[in-house]
């Protein structure tokens, strides 16, 4: 098989150029204006190494959605895979039925079948979708969602980064092998060693690679700029289980916006990037032009990720999937120093929810509250509140925690209150407690979990839940057939 007929991760009009494959077009109907996006099956052979690499593709074969500040959400979603299949539109505030969550928004989609969503769009930014039925994340059933702001005061030009966690392995071997080797299988040919004593953990998961663009960084895209034009760069954390450090080497940018919304511009070379969350840098391409890569490093290895931006002949220089040194581990002080440009307005808190996180490495049984799903008792609000949630980690694991359907705001990070980044997904470090709040706006059933896939599936996830919503495909316990079970 052609390598290059699978590297596709294009997103054209955003300047993350490839070539796609030729896909025979069979007639479809879709109602009028629907975009139908398709879940298909793929491989990608990365240097040398052959795994699974699933797509959401439009009929040009692109990779996930691309659309404007006030446009509708109107997708014709088609699974085309041999599994049930739903897909989560993450960060998106939409109503709770089509929020692609299976047992509790919407049943699965069954293999062949077709489902629609439509919904108005209030928001831009950088957003994803991604699998949320069993594993299938892994299987990189990831795709970029962007909505462009036009009114943006800059123009940009808009490139997007993806970055993947890339195995050969099936996912289930994965959580099978976490939950029966001690110590969560760290030690699956990785570096590793034993008796490493109360270290903070920081992957429990080892990869073959990481990728950019689903690209390895032996072949890594090279996006074309131009020489003193700025460029937007959406990055996008798809992994199902790395955090990463996000450099721009050379090149001085700006954090313009995390998780889809505009922040106090943040400049530096280095930033934090954990599972699920994005961040948008600014960046002045220098005159007279040249070749800047802008790499990725997975948090705890030597593994790294990345593309090129390049002017008009300048020399691309050989890269590396490994880097010299091992990643130290995110410090989330980063966090700190980011600030909301809109902050939400201040208003006392109606309600205070508190999340535990909890652990047990050694059976790999993660928990919410001491709540392993599906067996939960959901978190209660009632609409027109200002909630206020505390993230309270009680292991020795970094966890970004997710919320859906919400953007919430950053209040504290354990020391003095901030008005921190508005955000959909948080680190909470080690012994940290994180404070975020809300106005509960939106009725429905939202998942609140660690966005580290196999703590997921391992149990730390819960609901909130507004009073007097009532949904009738909501069955939890239904999503026990979409884990694989010991
Ligand atoms: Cu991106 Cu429930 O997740
Ligand atoms: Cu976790």
């Amino acid at each position: 098989m052609d390598r290059r007929a699978f590297l596709v991760g294009s997103l054209g009009a955003l300047g993350v150029a490839a070539a796609g494959p030729a896909r025979a077009q069979q007639p479809v109907s879709l109602p009028a204006g629907f975009v139908r996006l398709r879940v298909v099956p793929g491989e990608l052979t990365v240097d040398g190494k052959v795994g699974k690499a699933y797509r959401i593709e439009r009929e040009d074969g692109r990779l996930g959605w691309v659309g404007r500040r006030g446009d509708r959400f109107q997708v014709a979603l088609d699974n085309g895979l041999a599994d049930p299949v739903a897909i989560h539109w993450h960060g998106l505030i939409l109503p709770g039925g089509q929020d692609g969550v299976p047992y509790v928004t919407q049943p699965p989609i069954k293999p062949g079948e077709r489902r629609l969503y439509d919904f108005p769009l209030v928001q831009a930014g950088t957003y994803w979708m991604h699998s949320h039925f069993g594993l299938q994340e892994q299987l990189m059933v990831t795709a970029p969602l962007i909505i462009v702001d036009e009114r943006s005061p800059q123009p940009m030009r808009d490139v997007v980064m993806m970055i993947n966690d890339f195995t050969t392995r099936d996912p289930a071997a994965i959580l099978e092998s976490l939950r029966t080797t001690p110590m969560g299988g760290m030690k699956m040919g990785g570096s590793m060693k034993k008796g490493m004593g109360n270290k903070p953990d920081l992957t429990d998961v080892t990869y073959d690679a990481f990728l950019a663009n689903r690209r390895s960084l032996t072949d890594p895209e090279v996006v074309r700029v131009t020489e003193g034009e700025g460029v937007r760069l959406r990055v996008i954390n798809m992994s199902s289980s790395s955090n990463y450090f996000v450099s721009t080497g050379q090149l001085g940018a700006q954090a313009i916006a995390v998780d889809g919304e505009d922040i106090v511009p943040l400049p530096g070379t280095r930033f934090e990037l954990g599972v699920a969350q994005r961040i948008d840098l600014r960046i002045q391409i220098p005159r007279g032009g040249g070749a800047y890569p802008v790499i990725a490093q997975a948090e705890g290895t030597d593994g790294q990720a990345g593309i090129v931006l390049a002017t008009e002949g300048a020399a691309v220089p050989t890269l590396s999937p490994k880097a010299s040194r091992v990643a130290g581990a995110l410090t989330n002080q980063q966090e700190e120093k980011l600030r909301a440009l809109h902050p939400l307005a201040r208003r006392p808190i109606d309600r205070r929810l508190r999340v535990t996180l909890g652990g047990e490495m050694m059976t790999y049984v993660w928990s919410l509250n001491r709540q392993v799903w599906p067996k939960i008792t959901p978190l209660e609000v009632k609409r027109g509140e200002r909630v206020e949630i505390a993230f309270e980690n009680r292991t020795p694991m970094t966890h970004p925690m997710h919320l859906h359907g919400h953007v919430f705001q950053v209040t504290s990070l354990g020391g003095p209150a901030v008005l921190g980044a508005r955000r959909d997904t948080v680190l909470v470090a080690p012994k940290q407690t994180v404070k975020v709040e809300l106005d509960a706006l939106y009725p429905g059933y939202w998942m609140i979990h660690c966005h580290l896939l196999y703590h997921q599936a391992a149990g730390m996830m819960t609901v909130l839940h507004y009073q007097g919503f009532t949904n009738q495909s909501y069955d939890p316990l239904g999503s026990l057939a979409e884990f694989p079970r010991r």
